[in-house]
């Protein structure tokens, strides 16, 4: 990979970085990345939602703001005073099977929460860009072996895909109705983007129901882990591919790229695309004590069986590429996992360090 990081990186030294979602797991990697860099980043988000967390083990030193997103006093306050020139949006219900319990709860805290963040930054003079975060989910799922590119029909199965759906023609709806692209630069001066990815790996995540922490955590307790959807594809990345892409999205709207304000998927090379079961098979390599079943299970909710994202746009248009392989990605992920169960040590700082060497930053 060319020396993609090293202008990114000077875009934002001297920015200042609002961050939603900073308690979660990619927003704690995001945090580490930009700490890391030496920038300045503020958090908004609710408490870490589980125990042991990322965001408590890193220990970051910045300001965070532990409130609802759905409070738009506490949420335009923090804004203003933190007095971003970027703000990454990733406070979000992220998962799917909560989405069922909780309908109302997974759209008011993705849709409502999107137009809040939209609406304290349209308030905040000092916000040129914002970078918003949604899924590979957004797309009306086909089940077709053809890769989604961002101009396909947005859809979603269940309330956690429709409501990224709903909040990627809301992000529109304000690039068209206040941050226009004719108006940029005279009218107003902020850029805004989506970025779609897919399923999301690395150390520091303990949700419910997300394969690598599920198999890491029983290998832990030494227990077997009871598997679902062998067969299913998924288009896996690691946390750091993910993170660089949007920080080099967001790099280009600080320069006032008007072109950038679009959506944006990020996925890794279609090749790449693996199953459950072969994807289970890489963490059993790493971690000999990982001891798997498969099972179908009854009474499950619906599952997506296919969902492949064209990544084309982001490495032609925005340089960008994955770093590490999904093998790669699955290593890292659970000599992550290994380590902090075995020693307690974090990898995240090492982990950064040598993402950075591989993209040559
Ligand atoms: N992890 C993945 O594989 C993946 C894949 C596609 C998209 N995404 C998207 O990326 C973003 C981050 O995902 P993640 O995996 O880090 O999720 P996560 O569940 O680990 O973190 C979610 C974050 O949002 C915050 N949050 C939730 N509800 C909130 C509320 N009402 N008010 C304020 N903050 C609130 C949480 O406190 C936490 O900081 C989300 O928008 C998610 O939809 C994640």
């Amino acid at each position: 990979m060319e020396n993609l990081g090293i202008s990114m990186f000077e875009i934002y030294k001297n920015k200042r970085v609002f961050i939603t979602g900073n308690t979660g797991f990619k927003g704690s990697w995001l945090c580490a990345f930009l700490q890391h860099l030496n920038v300045h980043v503020e958090g908004y988000a609710l408490p870490p939602a589980t125990q042991p967390n990322h965001f408590e083990l890193l220990k970051g030193q910045y300001k965070t703001s532990f409130a609802n997103i759905l409070d738009k006093e506490r949420l335009n306050a923090a804004i203003k005073n933190a007095k971003p020139d970027i703000i990454f949006h990733l406070a979000a219900q992220a998962l799917v099977r909560p989405s069922y319990t909780d309908p109302v709860n997974t759209y008011e805290t993705n849709v409502i929460g999107t137009l809040n963040v939209l609406e304290a930054a349209r308030q905040c003079d000092s916000v040129q860009a914002i970078v918003l975060i949604t899924t590979d989910k957004v797309y009306e799922n086909k089940e077709w072996q053809k890769p989604y590119t961002e101009t396909d029909e947005l859809g979603g199965y269940d309330m956690y895909s429709s409501s990224k759906a709903c909040c990627e023609i809301l992000i529109r709806s304000y690039r068209n109705s206040f941050f226009n692209l004719k108006e940029y630069g005279s009218g107003h001066h902020v850029l805004i983007a989506s970025a779609r990815a897919g399923n999301v790996i690395g150390g520091g995540d303990w949700s419910a129901d997300r394969l690598l922490p599920d198999i890491a955590i029983a290998a832990s307790l030494h227990k077997k882990v009871l598997i679902r959807n062998p067969k299913s594809v998924r288009p896996w990345q690691h946390v750091l591919d993910c993170i660089f892409g949007y920080l080099l999205l967001g790099a280009k709207l600080l320069k006032g790229e008007k072109a950038f304000a679009e959506a944006w998927n990020f996925s890794p090379n279609s090749a790449e695309t693996k199953n459950v079961e072969a994807i289970a098979d890489i963490a059993k390599q790493s971690w000999p004590a990982i001891d798997i079943e498969f099972a179908k299970l009854n009474n499950e909710v619906h599952e997506a069986g296919l969902l492949i994202l064209d990544n084309t746009k982001a490495l032609t248009l925005l340089g960008w590429k994955p770093g590490w392989d999904t093998h790669t990605a699955v290593e890292k992920t659970i000599t992550w996992y290994k380590e902090f169960y075995n020693t307690g040590a974090l990898q995240t700082g090492q982990q950064i360090i040598d993402y950075l060497k591989i993209i040559n930053a």
